[in-house]
Order: C-alpha cells, then structure tokens, then sequence
C-alpha cells in the first residue's frame, strides 16, 4: 500500500462512514487502486451503503475482498449473519 487513509471520530453518527466511502469512490474514479475496510465491528454500513450483502469468498486462508463501485472492499458486516447486525 502506497498510501493510507484513516476515517475515524470521537463520537457516533457524525459521518464517518459516508465520508469514508465517498473518499474511497473519488479516489477509485480519479483511476486509484483502492482498498476500503471497514473496522466497524458493532454497526457495519459498508454493505449496505455499496450495496453488497454476500460473503466474501476465500481461497485458503485468504478472504478475497468484494468488488463493487470500482474499489475493493471488507467489512464485518460482510461476515456476520444480519439478524445480529
Ligand atoms: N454531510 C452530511 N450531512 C448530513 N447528513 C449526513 C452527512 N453525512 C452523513 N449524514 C447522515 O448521517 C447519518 C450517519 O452517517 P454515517 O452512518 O456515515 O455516520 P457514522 O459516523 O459512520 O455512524 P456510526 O458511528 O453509527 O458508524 C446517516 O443517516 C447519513 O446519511
Ligand atoms: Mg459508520
């Protein structure tokens, strides 16, 4: 990784998930490679937010991160049963 972003506050509900994904998406149209992770563990957006809410697959160990809008991302929301989100 060349560069890396961190999107973060003090408080909940400011934002940070829609700063953090339209930073990501700018970044991924101006023709960046981009990476989002999403390290929320008790209220994950991401997949709601970009629109995916199918597991990540997984080659060995690996979890490979999920495609969509043009970058790549991986969220807890990604791996928890919904009903528990
Ligand atoms: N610039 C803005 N102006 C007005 N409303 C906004 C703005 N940015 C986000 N919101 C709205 O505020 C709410 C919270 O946004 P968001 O989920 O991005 O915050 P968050 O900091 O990630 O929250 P959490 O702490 O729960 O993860 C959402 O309903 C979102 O649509
Ligand atoms: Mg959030």
């Amino acid at each position: 990784m060349k560069n890396i972003v961190a999107v973060g506050s003090g408080k909940g509900g400011v934002g940070k998930s829609t700063v953090a994904v339209n930073i990501a998406a700018s970044l991924a149209a101006q023709g960046a490679a981009v990476g989002l992770l999403d390290g929320d563990i008790y209220g994950p957006t991401m997949p709601i937010m970009l629109g995916v809410e199918h597991p990540p697959k997984s080659v060995g160990p690996r979890m490979i991160p999920i495609e969509a809008s043009g970058l790549r991302f991986m969220s807890m929301g990604l791996l928890v049963n919904p009903i528990s989100r």
